[in-house]
């Protein structure tokens, strides 16, 4: 059945979709710092601190978007078939938890390093555990993986996008666009 971009009139409200593109942007930015850190020997200190600041940055966003999604829900969808808006909401509450989980358990691991956890240069939260390298490093390898599992979603989000916008040309795409 082809679907008409028309029956789709509900968009993200400016303040949803602020949040996502400003999210998206810190995302698609603090995975390539990850990797990079992670490869280069003695990666330099700044490096490090610009990821966890961006991590911090993700997690309180995350907080105030989930509030706002639970309180407001998403903008209703007529006519797209059951598949594609499960597959969609699959995504997107993995995202949410995702988004949650990863920079919670970099912070935690960080702490348990015995580090502090910076806010580009502004402040920095003192660890409030006590050194624990063995639990600092069994932790940071599920960060990692988490961190993974974001790239891998948001690739697989990004070419859902891509999709519907090209293949299906049915207005999905565009209710995450400014104007829209
Ligand atoms: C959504 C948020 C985050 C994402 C997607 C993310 C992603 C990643 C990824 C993919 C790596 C692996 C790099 C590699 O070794 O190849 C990594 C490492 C690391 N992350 Fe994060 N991170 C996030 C938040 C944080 C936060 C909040 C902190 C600390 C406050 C943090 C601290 C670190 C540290 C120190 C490493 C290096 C660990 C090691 O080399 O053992 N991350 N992160
Ligand atoms: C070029 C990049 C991106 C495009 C084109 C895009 C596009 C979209 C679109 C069109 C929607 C709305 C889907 C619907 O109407 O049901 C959406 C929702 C969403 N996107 Fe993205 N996105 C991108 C990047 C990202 C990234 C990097 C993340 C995070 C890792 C992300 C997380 C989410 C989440 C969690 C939702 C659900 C929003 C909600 O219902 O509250 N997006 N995206």
């Amino acid at each position: 059945m082809s679907v008409a971009p028309e029956s789709y009139q509900h968009s993200y409200s400016g303040f949803a979709r602020s949040l996502h593109w400003i999210v998206a942007l810190l995302v698609l930015t603090i995975i390539p710092v990850g990797l990079v850190m992670g490869q280069i020997e003695n990666a330099p200190f700044n490096l490090y601190n610009f990821h966890k600041s961006l991590g911090v940055s993700i997690l309180v966003l995350m907080t105030v978007r989930l509030i706002y999604r639970l309180l407001h829900g998403a903008p209703p969808e007529t006519n797209i078939p059951a598949f594609y808006r499960f597959a969609g909401a699959a995504t997107h509450w993995a995202l949410y938890v995702l988004l949650f989980l990863t920079p919670i358990s970099g912070a935690i691991a960080n702490m348990y390093y015995g580090a502090a956890t910076p806010f580009f240069g502004l402040f920095e939260i003192q660890p409030f555990v006590e050194k624990n390298e063995d639990l600092s490093n069994f932790i940071f390898a599920r960060h990692k993986l988490l961190g993974f599992a974001v790239g891998a979603l948001a690739i697989m989000h990004i070419g859902a996008a891509l999709f519907h916008y090209f293949i299906r040309k049915d207005g999905v795409l565009q209710r995450m666009l400014p104007g829209a």
